[in-house]
């Protein structure tokens, strides 16, 4: 399936100054340096693909929720880290309009890298202001604006939305990468399609897992999410986290299930764990496995057992599409980290499968995990939010303001 908006291959960009939007918001340690760089690489060949132009390279970026100015949160060690992966000079501004960014961009040779201050220093770009749109665009006087960052395009912002009604707008080869990977994972993958859901809660994935019981071949529950559905067919979990309220969400679920694998299948669909890794609590990590129907009032469920790894492996590795969204367990904790370690070595270790993985945390935990920084997957995407909201099959604003691509 090709891409349905134009891409910097579409246009003239020769020589051209360029306002990228790159989604540099990368998690930071508690001194704030740069815990993982993953989304700085992530850009790269977009940035190179334009230098190769003698484009001007102007990028712009949020990083964190800020309110206001704050100095923890200024993109200079972003631009600091960019320009040590690309070997190149990268120019920073601390500022993301006004005539200090107008001079530096004005003044900078063709195939310089301009990276500007942190968007969200300014309300006008959650606010998707328009006036605030234009600043950027007078600043840096940009003729085209390019969106790449794939992981902020759900958000309807100045610098995803109203920037693309002021300037001709395509998409970078990152985003254009993501979104084909992903659709064409949910729409039309090689079969079997096995997702792997995890995480904490029910009501964050719930539009994902209803798309996916209409795609998927089969669906592994498994994280805190299971015990929500453990418990909705009648287990006892202990202290386990569940998540109130979700029946409702549940009796449409497996009512979906049924209708479409027959009432005798609906736990091969829908596989729940048989056995869970359990502790008394958090501090105290020893680990224990107990089967799914025999946890104490003392226990807390924190990870999958072996016999759910087992029959997880054994579903992943008659796949041919794998989708994984969310960790097996508390993965944080190497004690509870079994199942997603298994998870991450089946798919590392069969690269015939066609592997997406995505999620803040799942893609923390394989970015850790994957000696060679993810590439030992087919796809991992730098996309939360944005990779869940397109797999459920919502337009995403960022994306459907682009110009559409030429048939
Ligand atoms: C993300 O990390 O998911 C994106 O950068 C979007 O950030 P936000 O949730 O703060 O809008």
């Amino acid at each position: 399936m090709g891409f349905f908006k134009q891409t910097i291959r579409d246009v003239p960009l020769d020589g051209q100054t360029v306002l990228v939007r790159a989604d540099y918001n990368v998690p930071l340690q508690a001194d704030g340096t740069i815990d993982d760089d993953f989304r700085i690489r992530a850009s790269l060949p977009t940035i190179r693909a334009l230098r190769e132009r003698g484009c001007k390279v102007v990028i712009i970026s949020h990083l964190g929720r800020p309110e206001g100015k704050d100095a923890s949160l200024s993109l200079e060690s972003i631009g600091q880290r960019l320009a040590a992966l690309l070997e190149k000079e990268v120019l920073f501004v601390g500022d993301c309009v006004g005539d200090k960014v107008y001079q530096v961009v004005r003044h900078a040779s063709p195939s310089s890298i301009i990276l500007l201050e942190n968007l969200r220093f300014y309300p006008g770009e959650e606010a998707d202001d328009e006036a605030f749109a234009k600043k950027v665009a007078q600043a840096t006087n940009a003729s085209y604006f390019i969106q790449d960052g794939f992981g902020v395009v759900h958000r309807a912002h100045a610098s995803t939305h109203a920037i693309t009604l002021l300037l001709p707008s395509v998409a970078g080869l990152l985003l254009e990468k993501e979104y084909t990977t992903i659709t064409n994972a949910m729409r039309a993958p090689a079969r079997p399609l096995v997702a792997v859901m995890g995480g904490a809660k029910v009501s964050d994935k719930i539009k994902v897992i209803k798309a996916l019981v209409d795609e998927a071949d089969t669906i592994v529950v498994s994280g805190a999410m299971a015990n929500t559905f453990l418990t909705y067919r009648g287990l006892k979990l202990g202290k386990s986290k569940v998540e109130p309220d979700q029946s409702a969400i549940l009796d449409e679920i497996y009512a979906a299930v049924e209708k479409k694998v027959g009432e005798n299948r609906v736990d091969d669909f829908l596989m729940l764990p048989v056995d869970l890794a359990v502790s008394s609590d958090f501090a105290n990590s020893e680990r224990r496995e107990v089967p799914a129907d025999s946890l104490s009032d003392d226990d807390m469920a924190l990870d999958v057992g072996k016999r759910t790894i087992e029959k997880v492996d054994a579903i992943v590795a008659a796949a041919k599409t794998v989708i994984w969204n969310g960790t097996l367990g508390v993965s944080e904790f190497s004690n509870f980290a079994h199942g997603s370690a298994r998870l991450a070595l089946a798919l590392a270790t069969h690269p015939e499968i066609e592997s997406i993985v995505g999620g803040g945390d799942t893609v923390d935990f394989v970015l850790k995990w994957d000696a060679r920084h993810g590439e030992s997957f087919g796809h991992v995407s730098t996309g939360g939010g944005a990779s869940l909201e397109l797999m459920a099959g919502d337009p995403l604003p960022g994306v459907e303001s682009l110009l559409d691509a030429k048939r």
